[in-house]
């Protein structure tokens, strides 16, 4: 016996030596170790090795079965190494890698995430309402009827089902005045669509950023108060800004802030950023009839509710001369703000 796994180490040593891809040396492993084997042959035979010859013959199988699986794991590995080697060749591995291209935020963003962050601060929640909304909360609600310009054919985009693209994001207030009871203060982001000709200061799809606070005893004080901290903390404590008297449906009394536009190669002018006004008592009428309570009964409580252009906000922050740059996705216009 002793002498048949000699041979068999002998045999196996050579062969190993000259296999050289990997189903050669699984096609090697089954015909010595495998079940039926030649060394699993062999040491069937120790049933007839006389007792005091066991032990001796016992290691030997060991010795060999060890020689063999390692001389094969070591011959596997070097094939790894080799074939590793050739998917390497005529490649410098040690070159630095090629830079991939990065992005960066849009301008719009940029602001937008700034003017968002400084209103969170002040305890405004996010709230958000639908692109495609109803003519309830996009005009009835917010004390616009029917026979209002705003509602015409001309000036929005209307689904045939009746839905049609909000023309500002004010249905958010109606929205979050409908889910929960004062005290309301949240800020709605988001886009809205008008048939506006489209000019460096108009787009027909913009962005808005709305606000309103309800609660007992609000007053056009706070809002005031709370415009202007807004506007110099986003861009800087010598923002000069200017309410003006106006009219909107949804507020009573109503006014439009303006701000000044430092552009580059241009004279400062003063460009509308928003309009803004205290609540009109009739948008809480209508919530409350929806909502079926008192809890924004009229008598009770007051509001505020501003709503600005978040297109503008990226003119006055970067002196942007012309909203259409914003969106017609020139990388040499966008990457200054990178
Ligand atoms: N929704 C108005 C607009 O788009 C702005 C506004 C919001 C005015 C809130 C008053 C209060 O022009």
């Amino acid at each position: 016996m002793i002498a048949s796994l000699d041979e068999i180490h002998r045999d196996a040593l050579a062969e190993i030596a000259t296999l050289d891809t990997e189903a050669a040396l699984e096609d090697f492993r089954v015909r010595y170790l495998g079940r039926k084997g030649r060394l699993t042959v062999v040491s069937a035979g120790m049933r007839e090795v006389a007792p005091a010859d066991k032990p001796a013959a016992g290691q030997k199988l060991n010795e060999v079965r060890e020689a063999i699986t390692s001389a094969l794991e070591g011959k596997a590995t070097a094939l790894v190494a080799q074939r590793d080697a050739q998917a390497f060749a005529g490649i410098d591995v040690t070159l630095p890698g090629r830079p991939l291209p990065q992005g960066a935020l849009h301008p719009l963003t940029q602001v937008l995430d700034r003017a968002v962050t400084i209103l969170r601060r002040m305890g405004f929640a996010i709230a958000e309402g639908p692109e495609i909304e109803t003519e309830w909360h996009c005009f009835d609600a917010l004390n616009t009827p029917g026979d209002h310009p705003a509602r015409n054919e001309s000036d929005t985009f209307y689904f045939s089902n009746g839905k049609l693209l909000r023309t500002h994001t004010s249905s958010v207030q109606i929205r979050s005045m409908e889910t929960g009871p004062p005290p309301v203060r949240i800020i709605a982001p988001g886009s809205a669509v008008r048939r506006d000709e489209i000019d460096a200061t108009h787009l027909s799809a913009f962005n808005q950023l709305e606000g309103l606070y309800v609660d007992e005893r609000v007053t056009l004080a706070d809002l005031k108060g709370t415009l202007e901290y807004f506007f110099r903390e986003l861009f800087g404590s010598s923002t000069e800004l200017r309410f003006r008297p106006h009219f909107f449906p949804f507020t009573e009394p109503s006014l439009e802030v303006d701000l000044k536009l430092h552009a580059a190669g241009k004279t400062a002018r003063w460009i509308e950023i928003g309009g803004c006004g205290m609540v009109d008592p009739a948008v809480f009428a209508a919530v409350s009839k929806t909502r079926g309570d008192d809890a924004y009964h009229p008598e009770q409580v007051t509001g505020f509710a501003f709503g600005m252009g978040v297109d503008r906000l990226a003119m006055i922050e970067y002196g942007i001369p012309d909203l259409r740059l914003l969106i017609e996705n020139d990388v040499r216009f966008l990457r200054q703000f990178a």
